[in-house]
């Protein structure tokens, strides 16, 4: 069934206050819930209606009086109270049994402890409620549990009483001041211990902070308390915005389905994002707990204090958090190729997942029209496109004219549940601009192509761009009309540097710039620049401005020399991915048509410059040399023939590596990081150009190659460089075991370790679907836990092309044998994984044959859920 954002309606009750009182067992929890409700003035509905799901209903009082089933409705998701008062009590008790909850949504029970996780709709498998985010409500919450098994009991806001009730339990009473939708509720009944802290706000105010982990995890949360002290200094900074509780909590837990959740005052945490220290966790895993714990953080603003009116908005609180926890990590680094290398990352992601999923059958605008199951709708293009559309508003106002926004969307909507286009209203009238345009950013699918071409005119000293758009068409919408783009441009000369730039038709400031952002506002437009005195080489969509597709006829000259000067980083790098691509799509055909391959010494020699070049980033001479993935190439093509894709990724990585073999050494030995493990982003990248380095010596290595990489491996001190140097034994061929079975030995006991264990081996091109089921048998692997199955079933099937798409369909087969399997446990699970096909009609047509048929026996199956359907249904359909 699908619901349609046009079908929005008011809803019939508002909540004012929700009492909420928890007999907490794993097989029989009590759910006692008092709500205090009065007719909506906006709806002329007398209806109440309630969402639940998988609870059973033991009594429902009104103002009182016990009702009969006569005067409600129930069915399996729903409970309605016809014809009520204008002002109204429900008192409603129900029971659930969390143990048995492996979906993981809504109250669970995860290695013996309680936790909840309610976005998007899992307050309904709670209690009966309006569970839709514009109700918003006053939760007070009493816990009460078996002291012994749970000594902690957490809720959202403030403790107000805690105390023993006798008969060997215990209870704890939390307020929440602020209004909340249901999806922010959460609880947390356990056995932790935390690390706390009072910190001083810059108002003076003192807050208390506090990280939650089990007791064992103890020496590894001092990352995620840095991380939220930095958050919180960073909003009132940079936003002006302050913490408004008295207390703030991260709760870690082993089992969750997504990164983190932004509960009121009661943040809970995937431990994958709070659990760090230098022996466990990798440069990368850091960077991922400053972000998330930022992004979560910042959600307290946008997300809780504005929150959505409607899932269909979904985007106006993730697209922004994401911009906000991209620039707090950008800050973080503070120089301007460390905030150009977390635009290159992000520029990274959009490419390899964003881009393909706007242009399959899942197509869907940053705020979707329509959706089956909203779970399915966490989506890349709704967080990661969402924050470009947002990043987009500050390119296009600047950093002042987007801050005046931000102040005007709080002076607006504080307290409220609101729309995108409420956003966008606060961001044009706080700077007197028509932004009506840029909706079309919100409303239409598909990524925008913009074409470029450029004329120099030597008489009239003129150079001119026009850039043209267009957008394919997505499932839908077939037509589009042209979007607002921000086309950031500079000029270099012959030298390389930046001429200043004077466009036509605009007013010429003092300091003429050497950077402009163009306005592409028609299909075709162009742009002249005055004063030029020598045909120019165009720096196009710097800092990668707009999510687009920037299509213009370079020379390989003119990508050559943007590589070694654009002032760019964004588009220096960009130049590099641009020559690599042009010869990777070469050598596809040429491996597909079985013809020899040659890589051009021009090429060899402009990444030997860059990996030598002393003068530039370690971090970003690392994020350079790295050839666009297996999964990019593929949306190059017009049928994509995954073995030729890879054939051709490594006979240039083992040219590369060949030909470079004395510059690659000098690089590792150059970039050691000797002494105490630290993960600033110094360390970090050269920590990640040396491990490149190492890569790339293995991809054909030789024996002192091997040598190098096992001295690394046993002699490591921290898990980035033990980490990188098991991979490269992986995947450079060699006997590999003998390292696994000492690193399995060496951390069994740290999940988030094994878990990498599963995922090095799912992603080696050497672990073909055989040994992956050997895996699956594995003590320590199980379907269960969404880390662990994301570790050896999603790397298998997005990070191996050449196993994943073996040429007999068996790949196919155990795609469909795990998402069937994973859809009875947990269907949001299920559905990431099922999303793995959706680029199925690319294929090669003997590959497709195979794909199609692994689809259709999910399709088959009679008991799936909404998710999978979805999901499964979309591919096979559009
Ligand atoms: N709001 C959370 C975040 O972005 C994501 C939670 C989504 N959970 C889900 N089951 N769909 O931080
Ligand atoms: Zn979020």
């Amino acid at each position: 069934q699908t619901i349609f954002r046009k079908d929005y309606t008011a809803p019939a009750y508002l909540v004012d206050t929700v009492e909420l009182g928890f007999d907490l067992d794993p097989a029989r929890t009590i759910v006692a819930n008092r709500i205090t409700l009065h007719r909506n003035p906006a709806s002329k509905s007398r209806d109440i209606v309630l969402h639940g799901e998988e609870i059973e209903l033991v009594q429902v009082r009104l103002n009182g009086k016990a009702l009969t089933a006569s005067q409600y409705r129930l069915t399996p998701s729903s409970l309605t109270i016809p014809k009520a008062p204008a002002d109204v009590v429900l008192e409603i008790e129900t029971l659930c049994a969390p143990v048995k909850n492996t979906t993981l949504s809504g109250l669970y029970v995860s290695n013996g402890n309680f936790f909840t996780q309610c976005e998007a709709e899992g307050f309904r498998r709670i209690t009966y409620f309006p569970d839709r985010p514009d109700v918003m409500a006053k939760y007070t919450v009493m816990l009460r549990a078996d002291k012994q098994l749970y000594p902690v009991l957490l809720s959202n806001g403030n403790l107000i009483e805690e105390g023993d009730l006798g008969d060997g339990r215990h209870y704890a009473k939390w307020e929440d001041p602020f209004k909340k939708p249901s999806y922010l509720f959460a609880l947390v009944a356990a056995r932790l211990v935390c690390q706390e802290e009072r910190y001083t706000l810059k108002s003076g105010r003192e807050v208390l902070l506090q990280v939650w982990v089990e007791e064992g995890n103890l020496d590894k949360t001092d990352y995620a308390m840095q991380s939220l002290k930095n958050s919180i200094r960073w909003d009132e900074e940079r936003f002006g915005l302050e913490l408004d509780l008295d207390r703030f909590m991260i709760v870690a837990v082993g089992d969750f389905n997504m990164g983190a959740m932004e509960n009121k005052g009661l943040n809970i945490f995937n431990t994958k994002y709070v659990l760090a220290n230098s022996r466990v966790a990798t440069d990368v895993d850091y960077a991922g707990i400053e972000a998330v714990v930022g992004h979560e953080y910042f959600h307290n603003w946008t997300g809780n204090r504005v929150t959505c009116r409607d899932w269909f908005q979904l985007s106006l609180k993730e697209g922004l958090t994401v911009f906000r926890d991209q620039e707090f990590s950008a800050d973080m680094i503070g120089t301007d190729t460390g905030r150009a290398v977390t635009r290159i990352d992000q520029v990274r992601t959009l490419r390899q997942a964003q881009f393909p999923e706007d242009a399959g059958p899942m197509a869907h605008p940053v705020r979707p029209d329509s959706f089956v199951e909203i779970n399915n709708f966490y989506t890349v293009t709704v967080y990661e496109k969402g924050a470009e559309v947002v990043r987009m508003y500050q390119t296009l106002l600047g950093r002042d004219g987007f801050r005046k926004g931000m102040d005007l969307y709080f002076e607006r909507h504080d307290g409220q549940a609101v729309e995108c286009d409420d956003f966008r209203a606060a961001m044009a009238d706080a700077n007197g601009r028509d932004l009506t345009q840029f909706e079309r950013w919100y409303s239409q699918a598909g990524t925008p192509v913009v074409t470029a071409s450029t004329r120099y005119d030597v008489a009239a000293r003129c150079y001119e761009i026009t850039l043209s758009q267009h957008c394919p068409a997505t499932a839908g919408q077939p037509d589009k009309l042209p979007f607002h783009i921000p086309v950031a441009v500079g000029l270099l000369d012959a030298n390389g540097k930046d001429l200043l730039l004077r466009l036509e038709g605009a007013p010429s400031p003092k300091h003429a710039p050497t950077t402009v952002v163009l306005e592409l506002t028609e299909a075709t437009q162009t742009f002249r620049f005055k004063g030029i005195d020598q045909k120019p080489t165009p720096s196009l969509l710097r800092g990668f401005s707009a999510p687009v597709v920037l299509e213009y006829d370079y020379t390989d000259a003119e990508l050559l020399h943007l590589f070694s000067h654009d002032s760019d980083p964004v588009n220096r790098w960009e130049a590099g991915q641009r020559l690599a691509m042009e010869r990777l799509l070469v050598l596809t055909s040429a491996v597909a048509a079985g013809d020899t391959l040659a890589l051009d010494d021009t090429f060899i020699a402009a990444f030997r410059n860059v990996l030598t070049d002393d003068t530039l980033d370690p971090a970003f001479r690392e994020l350079a040399l790295i050839l666009p993935s297996e999964t990019i190439i593929a949306e190059q093509v017009p049928v994509v023939d995954p073995q030729a894709i890879h054939g051709a990724r490594q006979f240039m990585r083992r040219t590369i590596g060949a030909a470079l073999r004395p510059e690659l050494l000098a690089q590792y030995h150059a970039n050691q990081t000797p002494g105490d493990y630290s993960p600033d982003a110094v360390s970090a990248g050269k920590r990640a150009l040396k491990n490149l380095a190492l890569a790339y010596l293995l991809i054909a290595p030789q024996d002192a190659d091997l040598a190098l990489a096992r001295q690394q491996f046993e002699q490591a001190t921290n898990m980035t460089d033990r980490a990188a140097a098991l991979a490269a034994l992986i995947h450079s061929g060699a006997d590999a075991s003998a390292s696994l079975a000492s690193f399995y030995a060496d951390f069994e006991q740290e999940a988030l370790v094994v878990d990498k264990w599963f995922a090095m081996q799912a992603a080696a091109p050497g672990t073909d679907v055989a040994a992956v089921r050997q895996l699956m048998l594995h003590p320590a692997f199980t379907l269960k836990n969404p880390n662990r199955a994301r570790s050896l079933l999603f790397n298998f099937a997005n990070a191996n092309p050449p196993q994943f798409h073996a040429a007999d369909g068996s790949g196919y087969d155990f795609w469909a044998e795990q998402v069937i399997a994973l859809d009875k446990i947990n269907p949001q699970v299920a559905a990431r994984l099922a999303r793995s096909m959706d680029r199925w009609r690319r294929y090669v047509p003997a590959l497709q044959v195979h794909m199609r048929h692994a689809l259709e026996r999910v399709a088959a199956r009679s008991k799936l859920s909404n998710d999978v359907l979805e999901v499964i249904s979309k591919a096979l359909s559009n």
